[in-house]
């Protein structure tokens, strides 16, 4: 355990930051976002959605146009990038291909001129923690690009930075070295503590890593919670869609019943909904959400309270992966949903299928 960097861990608080361009073009929208110490953070979002933009704001490398940012209780929006203590890694490893995998995570040492004996044991400490004791003379140029990236971790932590910030640092990297190097880095970041912000546009890898991730899209952060909170509880159309599969209702109406639930007007029937008071004023364009595994398929139209009124559905489409199946149905006016259910689950051909929901499953989203 490194205790020294676990007390040091800084949180960060961006406040009000805008980030504009000499063409006029915000890059980044006003935007906040609190950061815990010693917590993973990932920025998600697709490409041009700001997350470069925002990682390189924190990090000093971008000078925002209104706003400031803390780290830890200190002040840095006008601090240099080099006052800030933070280890920074990026997709192209960056490293010193002539230079051995000890030399290049020694580089930063010596730039800060820690004297020899010093550098040898930090270095020694860092191969430990990135699992490369045995390539400390290898050539960097030699390695896998997992076990680069790795020694681009390394590097980046021997300095005992306050923070750390990758932005997109799989990017290069196939499938499964992706998947080991995301949990070599998860172990690393929780051994050592530090406050880490990842970007990424890979929705499964921010769910694995993160403690909070941070959905972006047009220069805003839309949503800033956990994955579960995220999954379950997106806060927007474009979330729902971005996180995963989602079944989307639009929603007629709203009507405010004595018992303080709402009648929740749709399409495809009503549902009875206790909602927050905040949701009934935006009555634009509201939609409920549900994923495919909080679909049900039945044989019969009869269900109790706790489900929403039964819609017929004709199947269309069953794709069988083993433990659980994916079944398209689609209802009258020719709208299609994606249910996820066990093969035990599928009502027998010849019988009518009917299509519900938990009511608790349901989720409202605007915009
Ligand atoms: N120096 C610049 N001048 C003008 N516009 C810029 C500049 N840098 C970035 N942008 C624009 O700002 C927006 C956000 O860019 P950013 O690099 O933050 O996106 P990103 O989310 O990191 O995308 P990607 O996933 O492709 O890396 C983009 O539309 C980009 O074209
Ligand atoms: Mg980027």
């Amino acid at each position: 355990m490194d205790k020294k960097t676990k007390e040091r861990a800084n949180g960060i608080d961006v406040k009000d930051v805008e980030v504009r361009f000499a063409n006029g073009y915000f890059g980044l929208k006003k935007t906040s976002l609190v950061i815990e110490p010693g917590s993973f953070c990932t920025l998600l979002g697709p490409s041009g959605s700001g997350k470069t933009t925002l990682l390189r704001t924190i990090a000093g490398l971008l000078t925002p146009s209104s706003g400031s940012i803390a780290i830890g209780a200190k002040d840095v929006t006008r601090l240099p990038v080099q006052a800030r203590n933070i280890g920074f890694v990026f997709q192209n490893y960056a490293l010193f291909p002539h230079m051995s995998v000890a030399q290049n995570i020694e580089y930063p040492l010596k730039l800060h001129k820690w004297p020899q004996a010093d550098r040898q044991r930090r270095v020694k400490e860092i191969l430990d923690l990135i699992e490369l004791p045995h390539a400390a003379d290898r050539a960097v140029g030699e390695l896998s690009g997992g076990q680069q990236q790795r020694v681009a971790i390394g590097r980046a932590l021997v300095y005992r930075p306050g923070l750390l910030l990758l932005d997109e640092p799989m990017g290069a990297l196939d499938r499964r070295l992706r998947q080991q190097l995301g949990a070599d880095l998860r172990e690393i970041q929780q051994r050592t503590g530090i406050t880490t912000v990842y970007v990424t546009h890979d929705q499964e890898e921010a769910f694995i890593l993160s403690d909070k991730v941070a959905i972006m899209d047009g220069g805003e952060i839309l949503q800033y919670d956990t994955p579960a909170e995220l999954y379950f509880r997106p806060n927007s159309r474009f979330a729902a869609r971005f996180l995963g599969e989602a079944n989307l209702i639009d929603v007629l109406s709203l009507e405010r019943g004595a018992d303080g639930r709402t009648l929740v007007r749709t399409s495809l029937g009503s549902v009875s909904l206790s909602l927050p008071r905040s949701i009934l004023k935006q009555d634009s364009s509201l939609s409920i959400v549900l994923r495919p595994e909080d679909m049900i398929l039945l044989g019969s139209n009869t269900v109790d309270e706790a489900h929403a009124p039964p819609i017929r559905v004709h199947i269309e489409k069953e794709l069988f992966l083993g433990s659980r199946c994916i079944v398209t149905v689609s209802e009258q006016s020719g709208a299609t949903f994606l249910v996820e259910c066990s093969q035990s689950q599928i009502p027998p051909s010849g019988v009518e299928v009917w299509l519900t929901w938990k009511v608790a499953s349901t989720v409202l989203v605007d915009h």
